[in-house]
């Protein structure tokens, strides 16, 4: 099949059962692996999505602004709609994110604004919005598609990425673990495996440093593009049974090539397979893990982007693992 363009090709990613990461006790996961969409992520299916049901609705014009606040993965996708559909974009974002992911944002075409993170990501990306909304007052040719609160953001996963799982995996999924950005993917792919599924069991995924739905307090993580530190209008509280709390230290140590997992960030899922036990299987997704890591400071002294984190990977490193390598490939660690 031949595409007419970048964004008919995106979704339909496929699914990946991890082999080494899990032992004869847990349930098997089953990894879609978003790392191959277009884009890099998840979040370009929302982008898009969005982006047309503003088209359709008649919102955007020919010569609209797309101006969204984002901690990462969906300013990188609204970038790359943009730029094919010839929209100027502008990205607000946290100054905490990964450089690599600025990059990629300017790399489409589109126009970075920095807000500064002083150590609470609610209340930077609480800023970002505010901005954007400024900038909206000021000009009438901005559109914010305002993924938090915009309904084509879960609908794509309920009527796409959710039908898409169910078509690849044809034996029950008994469980289904999310991280919550804006709560899109788990709201989206979790009612679509509810409905066909009653029993299956979903947990939230929240960094333990903005723990929101857990009632935990907000401070700063590495765990970009989840954990923003609002509780999301788009989320659907009642889809997810439990929540699973990740600190840094364990997404950082299983995102490590000696943990055989490094291309992929599994680390809830690991721990929700070990408490499934075997004979279930274990739905999770993700993308690729190199965008967890600045290069710059990674390959030469293992030093994290985020300064405060240091200790962490002090730890890491007192635990074994001496370095990470970007050259890593998805085929050589599942
Ligand atoms: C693999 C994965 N899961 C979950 C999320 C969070 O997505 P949402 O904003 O839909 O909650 C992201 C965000 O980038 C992601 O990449």
């Amino acid at each position: 099949m031949i595409y007419k363009n970048v964004l008919e090709a995106i979704g339909y990613t496929p699914i990946i059962e991890l082999q080494k990461m899990v032992g004869e006790d847990s349930a098997r996961v089953l990894v879609k692996y978003e790392g191959l969409n277009v884009g890099g992520s998840i979040k370009t299916r929302t982008a898009l999505n969005m982006i047309l049901a503003a088209e359709e609705a008649g919102i955007l014009k020919p010569d609209s602004i797309i101006v969204e606040p984002t901690s990462g993965n969906q300013g990188i996708g609204l970038a790359l709609v943009g730029a094919v559909k010839g929209y100027e974009t502008v990205i607000i974002m946290p100054d905490s994110v990964s450089e690599e992911r600025r990059l990629l944002v300017e790399h489409y075409g589109a126009k970075v604004v920095l807000i500064h993170d002083a150590g609470n990501i609610g209340d930077c990306i609480d800023e970002c919005v505010k901005t954007a909304l400024r900038m909206k007052e000021e000009n009438p040719r901005v559109y914010v598609p305002q993924q938090f609160e915009n309904q084509a953001n879960p609908m794509v996963h309920r009527h796409h990425t959710g039908l898409e799982i169910l078509e690849q995996v044809a034996g029950p999924i008994d469980g289904f673990c999310s991280g919550i950005g804006t709560g899109g993917t788990i709201t989206g792919i979790g009612e679509t495996l509810k409905a066909l599924n009653p029993q299956i069991t979903i947990w939230a995924v929240e960094p333990e440093n903005a723990a929101i739905l857990a009632g935990g307090t907000v401070g700063n993580h590495i765990q970009m593009g989840i954990g923003d530190g609002v509780i999301p209008t788009v989320l659907n509280q009642c889809i997810y049974e439990d929540i699973a709390i990740i600190s840094d230290e364990e997404a950082l140590h299983t995102a490590m090539p000696r943990q055989r997992a490094a291309p992929l960030r599994v680390c809830p899922a690991w721990l929700i397979a070990i408490y499934l036990q075997a004979s279930k299987s274990l739905l999770y997704l993700s993308y690729f893990s190199n965008r967890f890591f600045n290069p710059r400071f990674c390959i030469s002294d293992f030093r994290l982007y985020i300064p405060i984190r240091e200790e962490i990977v002090k730890n890491i490193i007192r635990k074994g693992c001496k370095r990470v390598d970007l050259n890593l490939n998805i085929h050589h660690f599942i």
